[in-house]
Order: C-alpha cells, then sequence, then structure tokens
C-alpha cells in the first residue's frame, strides 16, 4: 500500500517535471511586431504568420504604422529605438539591417538559423548576416520590374504584352483609342521612382545599375543611358492619367483591377492586393518582365529583426524566426503576399506562374539581381530619400530638363559620398 503510494508520487512528479520542461520549452510569448503590412493583401500575409505562430505557442501582439513602402513605420521605428523602447521584432530590410547590427541593437539568431546558408538563395544569406551572425529573418522575394495587364482587355483588343517600348507604345496608342488609359500610375514620390528604376534597369543592364545605387558613382548619372532613362520616364507621363497625384498604391490596383487603365509596372505584392480583390493571375491579369529587363531581377527582400533587450524573449524570438523560414510558412506567405520564397530547397510547383517565373529569376544569380534602390536593397535611407525627391521634381514638372536633373544628381551624389567619407 505505502509502496504503491509512493509509485503514484513518483510518477505523479515525473509528469510534473516533464509538463515543467516542455511548457519551458514551448512557454508562451507575446512578441510586439512593428511592421507597415496594413493594404488588404499584407494584412492577410500577416495574419497567415500570425496564426502559423499561434500555432507554436507565440502571440503576435501586432504594431502595424499605415504607408506604403514603410515611410511612417521606418519614423516610428526609430524613434521607439530611440527611446529606448524597441519592438521585439520588426521590419528592418536591405544594408539597415547590418548598419543597426553594427550598433549593437539586433539580437543575433545564430540559435535558430542552424541550415540557413544551405538552404537560402545566397544573396539573401548575405542580406541577413552581419559579421558572420544572422542578424535577420527573410520573408520573402519581390520582383519589381514586373508589368502587370488587363488580361481581358488585352483580349478584347486582340493585344500582346509588350516586350519592348516600341511595342509599348503601339499598346497605348491603341488602348487609349479604345478610351482606356494605358498605365496606372500615381506621382506619389516612391510610386514615380519604382516605375523609374525598372526605367533605369531597361534602358542599362544590371551593372550600370549598381554603378548608379550601389557603387553611387557621380559619373554615371552624366550617362547617355540614365537621361534615357530620364526621357523614358516622361514618355510613359503620357500614358497615365495625370490626376492620379499622390493615389495611395491601393488605389492605384483598384483603377488597375477595374479597367480603368490596363497596364501596371510595380512590385508584385500588386499581385497578392489584386488576388484578395478576388483578381486571378491569367484570368483576369497577366505579368511579364517590364520591356528590356527579362534578364534580370529587380529585387525587395522583407525581413524582420528582433531587438536585443534583456534577453527575456529571446526563445521566443529565435522561434518566431523558425516558423517564418519553415517552407510550409514560406509557401504560404508568398502565395497571399505575392512574392516568392527566400528559400532555393522549396517547391514552388504551387505557385503561379508570375511567381514561379520570378523565383527562377532570382535564382539564376547575383549577375541577374539588381537590389532595389527605392525599396531599401541598395543604400541608406538619405541617399534614397535624396533620389526619391528628385525624380519626382523631374517626373511633376516638365520644364525641369533631363540634362538639369542630371547635373542635380551627380552633385548631389558626390557631396552625399563626401559626407560619408
Ligand atoms: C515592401 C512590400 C510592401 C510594399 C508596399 C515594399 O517596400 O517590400 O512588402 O507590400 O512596400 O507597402
Amino acid at each position: 500500500m505505502f509502496e504503491s503510494k509512493v509509485k503514484i508520487a513518483k510518477s505523479a512528479t515525473l509528469w510534473l517535471i516533464l509538463l515543467l520542461f516542455s511548457s519551458a520549452l514551448h512557454a508562451s510569448e507575446s512578441l510586439d511586431v512593428l511592421h507597415w503590412w496594413t493594404s488588404l493583401s499584407e494584412r492577410r500575409a500577416a495574419d497567415f504568420l500570425r496564426h502559423k505562430l499561434v500555432e507554436e505557442n507565440i502571440e503576435w501582439r501586432d504594431a502595424a504604422i499605415p504607408g506604403g513602402a514603410g515611410s511612417g513605420a521606418m519614423k516610428v521605428l526609430k524613434s521607439r529605438v530611440l527611446s529606448g523602447k524597441p519592438p521585439a521584432v520588426a521590419q528592418l530590410i536591405g544594408p539597415a539591417v547590418s548598419e543597426w547590427a553594427e550598433l549593437g541593437l539586433i539580437l543575433e539568431l545564430d540559435n535558430a538559423a542552424g541550415r540557413w546558408q544551405s538552404q537560402m538563395f545566397p544573396t539573401i544569406w548575405q542580406l541577413v548576416t552581419h559579421r558572420q551572425h544572422a542578424v535577420a529573418v527573410p520573408l520573402g522575394i519581390h520582383r519589381i520590374n514586373t508589368l502587370f495587364y488587363n488580361k481581358k482587355i488585352f483580349d478584347r483588343l486582340g493585344l500582346k504584352p509588350p516586350r519592348s517600348f516600341v511595342e509599348f507604345k503601339r499598346v497605348a496608342l491603341q488602348l487609349q483609342a479604345a478610351g482606356i488609359t494605358p498605365l496606372a500610375q500615381s506621382s506619389e514620390a516612391w510610386q514615380v521612382a519604382t516605375l523609374f528604376e525598372t526605367l533605369v534597369l531597361a534602358e542599362s543592364d544590371v551593372k550600370f545599375y549598381r554603378d548608379l545605387f550601389v557603387a553611387r558613382n557621380p559619373q554615371a548619372y552624366l550617362d547617355p543611358r540614365f537621361a534615357q532613362a530620364l526621357t523614358r520616364l516622361r514618355q510613359l507621363r503620357t500614358y497615365t492619367n495625370k490626376s492620379s497625384i499622390d493615389t495611395p498604391w491601393t488605389d492605384i490596383s483598384r483603377q488597375f483591377a477595374s479597367g480603368q487603365a490596363a497596364m501596371l509596372v510595380m512590385g508584385d505584392w500588386i499581385k497578392g492586393e489584386l488576388m484578395a480583390q478576388g483578381q486571378s493571375v491569367d484570368v483576369d491579369f497577366g505579368c511579364v518582365a517590364v520591356p528590356n529587363t527579362d534578364n534580370a531581377h529587380l529585387y525587395s527582400v522583407d525581413t524582420m529583426v528582433m531587438f536585443a533587450g534583456d534577453y527575456s524573449k529571446q526563445q521566443g524570438q529565435e522561434r518566431f524566426a523558425q516558423v517564418v523560414l519553415s517552407p510550409a510558412a514560406q509557401v504560404g506567405y508568398s502565395k497571399l503576399k505575392g512574392a516568392v520564397p527566400v528559400r532555393r530547397d522549396v517547391d514552388v510547383a504551387s505557385l503561379d506562374s508570375c511567381g514561379r517565373n520570378s523565383w527562377r529569376a532570382f535564382g539564376r544569380g547575383a549577375a541577374f539581381q539588381a537590389p532595389s534602390l527605392v525599396h531599401r536593397m541598395a543604400a541608406d535611407e538619405t541617399f534614397k530619400e535624396a533620389i526619391v525627391a528628385q525624380i519626382q521634381t523631374f517626373y511633376l514638372d516638365d520644364k525641369i530638363s533631363v540634362a538639369e536633373t542630371q547635373q542635380r544628381l551627380a552633385a548631389m551624389v558626390r557631396a552625399l559620398n563626401r559626407k560619408e567619407d
């Protein structure tokens, strides 16, 4: 009798220990996540990740800051960090990740990063490491040089998606003759500059693009290829509805979806947004590379960093990173977001044709990859903002000449480079 009581007590203690052990392993953790995903599709993609994390006992406490391309979110993030109240997790992308890691602000994720190097595309691995430590977790890759076309309008008018700018002009004139705005385009600074950077690539190549925006060579801004990209930007403006001043990108996606405009150049997060509005790839709309950019992938990669504080949340933050990088999360998230997985070892057969093409193009390696300036892959915030503002000024004011803009930019780049020395 006594022995059996001891046995029961022993096994109860064992259960208790096991229970405590497993709950310590998977203690529920609540993490603040600061990001700029507030559109319908962005929200859905974030919610998808949120649910995946719930399965792992992690609560994603949302701190979303509206503003396309993250202009608002970056300001809030900086002020939270400066006031000593950083979120546990934040969307921070491109070279900023290394800059912030250098300041010792960011948690190293080496415990979570096990086989990441072999699982990710090399460029992605480079983006998320600093001094040989993993410091960010990547979510998905966007292709900026994507031309979307309204398939129903194109089929009705017997048009083919343009592969060159000569074809583009022909298609645009036919659309105008049919009373349809050829190109959906806002005058908002980042949206104009997003179109412009694809035109730079179209008029040159990855090497020249990098010379401008990564190497920051002032001479390159005086090059005829740069002049040609500016001229092209001005030409394309004539095919837009000029009244779309500062229209948010989500409204631009609606103009396109409703058939008011038949083409749209933007990162493929637009695809996610169109799908969230009930449109389907290859039925309602199609996508091709922007003319003359078939051989390049102008990319932006969304990444999240974890902030190091008192380390009390570290296990939760590491689990967060692991969940996000799992194949199921990568594929599921990408489908909703319009992105493609950052992993080279996942099966992408279930992605749509745009996604499969983007994933394959990115996989061709660094010689085909151009880091987006506007979407923070190529340079720091100050440099990016300065260029973006000049491009918008040029776009809005026909009185400013191409040559004048080239001179202004070359001088500005020279001055910004001097500041860095
Ligand atoms: C981000 C995307 C986002 C888009 C519009 C880009 O900079 O990489 O994830 O959907 O901005 O907000």
